[in-house]
């Protein structure tokens, strides 16, 4: 994880007027003495949360709004603090707004800039809310947003992995199960076998925004307000589908944090797995695709070298975000209700979850459509393995032989192949028939043959070619 920088600075509660300086503790009123140094950098959280700056104005700017509506401001009060929200924004995006450890967070930091700006009225912000619904919201808010930025990078993910499938319905190659030639089939097929999964990723990241998607603010602290306020009017405001129904629940469970990390773990699992494909099939040992040299490096004492690092890296990012998912479970499961201050530590593991993810599939995305594929080497590989020999049994069957005959016939048959060092192709009818006696014929020849194998595999979701030109189809209608 990054490395978060503390940086201490002095405390200043009041001036000698009385009144509050810039950076004095917007809570200071009951206190004695000021924070200890070491505890105002250890509690704060601006250098990490300030990247919630636009949900926070955002969500201020909506509750403001409200305020005046339901006459809790004045309509001339609401109005100055939306204004001096948008100008503090315009000084944050800027680069002129002065972020300060001692004001702790990214929501007291924009209170008082506000305040400094309009004077008395920025301080009737508050009124009605707490931070602990405002942080709620923001992250929600800001969590939503990435949702979408990860949904469309996904989406274009699915497009590309079948772009890089369309041509290769009927290129094949060895399908593998314990990593041994097992059978063969088409590379598309193979190819989409990773948009089913990336699929579902891009389903269960959809139907989380639902439960993202709910609005906090209005629980302020735990319990709600004694204010008239309109909790649906600001949720239409900001774009929530609905009001969280519960002020404990609303200010204190991540839950929402969690199922994302859960689905950008999963969505990581994935592309690890699929990238250590990549790693393996671009190795001079299986040599079936060449990644682009812009998306390897080299090494600094061996010159001949071109290694993956691209897919290995998206590979080793996984443990990252598996161990933010950790980090998120065990942060809330000893919480007793409500708000904590634990739940300050949400923030760095969920943006690193998003931030990885959102690398990662777009590595992914400068990848997948620059892989070039090697059907020849492919090819020669299916040609390895005895590939065929279960069609050579499902034939027997076919000829009335029970199963497990047949497999016994066909493992005798590949036996002698092996000690031969003959492929089963090459063996003549008479050598097949030693082992199989009447039931094999002439027409035995189709059945040993790759192209033979893979189309015999023609049924919904099999690898036949045709079967993959349908499914292709229907990936390309279900994006
Ligand atoms: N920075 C805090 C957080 O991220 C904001 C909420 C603080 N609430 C409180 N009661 N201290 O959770």
């Amino acid at each position: 994880m990054r490395a978060r920088q503390i940086c201490v600075s002095t405390i200043m509660t009041q001036d000698s007027s009385g009144r509050a300086p810039a950076d004095s503790k917007l809570w200071g009123g009951r206190f004695g003495e000021a924070t200890d140094a070491f505890v105002e950098a250890f509690t704060a959280s601006v250098n990490f949360d300030k990247r919630l700056y636009r949900q926070d104005i955002a969500g201020s700017i909506a509750h403001a709004r409200m305020l005046g509506r339901v006459g809790v401001l004045t309509e001339a009060e609401s109005t100055a603090i939306v204004e001096g929200l948008e100008r503090v924004r315009a000084e944050i995006e800027s680069g002129a707004f002065e972020w300060r450890v001692s004001l702790e967070d990214v929501h007291m930091n924009i209170e008082s800039r506000l305040t400094t700006l309009i004077g008395d009225t920025g301080k009737k912000l508050h009124t009605g809310r707490s931070r602990n619904d405002q942080v709620a919201t923001d992250i929600r808010l800001y969590l939503r947003d990435a949702i979408d930025g990860i949904d469309r990078l996904m989406t274009d993910l699915l497009r590309a992995l079948i772009e890089l499938a369309e041509p290769h319905a009927n290129t094949i190659m060895p399908g593998f199960t314990h990593l041994q030639a097992a059978q063969p089939i088409t590379f598309g097929h193979h190819l989409l076998a990773w948009f089913e999964m990336l699929q579902r990723d891009r389903d269960r990241l959809r139907d989380c925004r639902k439960r993202v998607n709910v609005l906090p603010l209005g629980a302020a602290a735990l319990a709600g307000t004694t204010f008239p306020i309109d909790r649906h009017d600001v949720a239409a405001a900001l774009g929530f589908g609905s009001v969280a129904e519960n002020s404990l629940d609303a200010v204190s469970d991540r839950d929402f944090a969690i199922e994302f990390a859960g689905v950008a773990s999963i969505t990581l699992v994935h592309l690890s797995r699929w990238c250590e494909e990549l790693v393996l099939w671009s190795s001079q040992q299986f040599g079936f695709i060449d990644l682009p040299d812009r998306f390897c490096t080299g090494s600094s004492i061996m010159p001949q070298k071109k290694n993956p690092d691209v897919p290995e890296l998206v590979r080793g990012k996984s443990g990252r975000v598996i161990g933010d998912l950790m980090s998120l479970l065990t942060l809330m499961k000893g919480q007793p209700l409500a708000y904590n201050k634990d739940n300050q530590e949400d923030k760095e593991p969920l943006f690193d979850a998003i931030d990885t993810l959102t690398d990662c599939l777009t590595a992914m995305l400068g990848l997948v459509p620059a892989i070039e594929v090697r059907a020849a080497t492919l090819r020669e590989a299916a040609l390895q393995g005895y590939t065929t020999a279960t069609d050579l049994a499902d034939y027997l069957v076919r000829r009335n032989v029970p199963f497990r005959d047949a497999h016994e016939i066909v493992g005798r048959t590949v036996g002698y192949a092996v000690a031969a060092g003959r492929s089963l192709e090459s063996l003549s009818l008479r050598e097949l028939q030693q082992f199989g006696g009447d039931a094999i014929d002439a027409s035995v020849a189709e059945v040993l043959t790759l192209e033979g194998s893979v189309n015999a595999r023609n049924h919904f979701g099999a690898t036949a070619p045709a079967q993959v030109r349908a499914a292709l189809e229907r990936a390309r209608a279900r994006l």
